[in-house]
């Protein structure tokens, strides 16, 4: 969102929320990309969504898939999670290319959903589950 102020981004930056992990591509010392995870609340704690966005010069260089990894890692080592969610523009074959090999599915279209360019858009959402293991015949419970 243009015209936001530095206020805003000072705050946004300096005062994150506990339950975003925001990550930061850096490439020759330049920060050209971020990634985050939301983490679910309440009866969505065992999930979380991710965002991706590298700047376009910096596209085909293997920083959206490290990016990518570093958040899974997170979820599933970390945090357990089991369900990981996520929306892109249909169009975006890119993005749906590089979640798909990473185990996400298209799990429906949400219509009209955001303005892009003056436009309103459809989003796909994706999604990949990931139960924990039972637990082991003898394992305390
Ligand atoms: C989608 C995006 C994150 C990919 O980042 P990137 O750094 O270019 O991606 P990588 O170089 O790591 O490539 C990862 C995968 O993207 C896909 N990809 C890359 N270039 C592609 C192209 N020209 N056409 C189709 N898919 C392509 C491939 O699956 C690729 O995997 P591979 O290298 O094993 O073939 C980046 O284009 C972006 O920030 N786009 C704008 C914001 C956005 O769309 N965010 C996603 C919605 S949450």
């Amino acid at each position: 969102m243009p015209y936001t102020g530095e206020a805003f981004m000072l705050k946004r930056l300096s005062e994150p929320s506990p339950n975003v992990h925001q990550l930061v591509a850096a490439w020759d010392g330049l920060a050209v990309g971020m990634g985050s995870l939301m983490l679910g609340m309440g009866r969505r704690r065992h999930s979380g969504d991710i965002f991706l966005f590298i700047h376009d010069d910096y596209w085909g260089r293997g920083i959206g898939r490290a990016l990518l990894g570093a958040l899974l890692d997170l979820a599933d080592n970390w945090y357990g999670l089991s369900r990981i969610g996520l929306e892109a523009s249909p169009s975006n074959d890119r993005a749906i290319a590089l979640y798909e090999t990473h185990g996400f599915v298209r799990e429906g279209l949400k219509r009209a959903d955001v303005i892009l360019e003056g436009q309103l858009e459809d989003s796909v959402v994706m999604g990949r589950i990931r139960l924990a293991p039972a637990p082991a015949e003898g394992d305390p419970t």
